[in-house]
């Protein structure tokens, strides 16, 4: 069901700051930036292999990753896996009676498709489900 490490994602305050911390240090460079005003952030994309590095900010106080950061500071936010259906693997896991963020999946950056599984339910780790196209 899960295909591959979609992405890392990681809170960052200053996100010129860790692009550049990349950039400098592993001579990478963002594929993609996009502002998602939904969610309230801005990412920025480094891919490694098949993978993504999501290096991301708040644009506003009342996004979650502006709480995540004022409650726990930078590091990684969550993981995001990559499925072929991803309304199929959300059905599954409601299925097993497990908690998730988004009842339903909704549009994620770069044209996928996405739902949020409560960390709570998965053992402390903030879970995505990507579906690409
Ligand atoms: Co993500």
């Amino acid at each position: 069901m899960l295909t591959e490490i979609d992405h890392v994602a990681i809170a960052v305050h200053d996100l010129e700051a860790a692009i550049e911390y990349y950039r400098a240090t592993f001579g990478v460079e963002p594929v993609h930036r996009e502002r998602i005003e939904k969610d309230g952030v801005d990412e920025a994309l480094i891919k490694v292999a098949d993978s993504y590095i999501q290096l991301l900010t708040p644009t506003r106080e009342d996004s979650p990753v502006a709480k995540y950061l004022a409650a726990k500071g930078e590091g990684i936010h969550h993981v995001g896996y990559r499925v072929d259906d991803c309304a199929e693997a959300l059905d599954r896991v409601k299925g097993e009676g497990h908690r998730v963020i988004d009842e339903t999946p909704r549009p994620g950056s770069r044209g996928t498709t996405v739902a949020f599984v409560h960390p709570k339910a998965a053992f402390g780790t903030l879970i995505e489900l990507v579906q690409e196209r």
